[in-house]
């Protein structure tokens, strides 16, 4: 799958993990920065992220900051952009199958490497369920 990737200097350590694994897992893995632990500002990267999914670039996007929420709220600030911040497996997995996240946001100071990289495999792995959740989908979408 192609992901997009995202941080600033708070979720830097824990998108270098990331993008370590999930290249090794074999998705095609766009890192857009930072690229470092000095201090930048989230909403630059977010908004690349977002671009990246709103163009087809990448089918998924993911974001970390420190705590995840700063990234959650620019990214929902996009139309078309649905992003979940998740800090456990079952939020990941029904983000995915009832709200078709295309964007889920992680907080490295907030989350252990293993239980990030479990929510990513996870929210990696469900898909949209359709139906129902179509229809609430579409209501806040217009
Ligand atoms: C940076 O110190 C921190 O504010 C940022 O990473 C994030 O947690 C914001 O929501």
């Amino acid at each position: 799958m192609k992901i997009a990737i995202g941080s600033d200097h708070g979720g830097f350590e824990l998108k270098k993990s990331l993008v370590a694994k999930l290249s090794s897992l074999g998705h095609e893995v766009s890192d857009l920065g930072c690229d470092s632990d000095t201090s930048v500002d989230y909403p630059d990267f977010a908004d690349q992220v977002c671009a990246q999914v709103l163009e087809g670039k990448a089918q998924s996007g993911i974001l970390v900051c420190g705590t995840g929420i700063g990234m959650s709220m620019v990214a929902n600030r996009h139309r078309g952009i649905r992003a979940a911040l998740c800090h456990n497996e079952y939020s990941a997995r029904l983000s995915r199958e009832h709200n078709d996240a295309n964007i889920l946001c992680l907080g490295d100071r907030v989350l252990g490497k293993g239980l990030a990289a479990s929510i990513v495999d996870a929210w990696l792995r469900s898909s949209f369920a359709g139906g129902r959740h179509q229809r609430r989908i579409d209501k806040f979408s217009r």
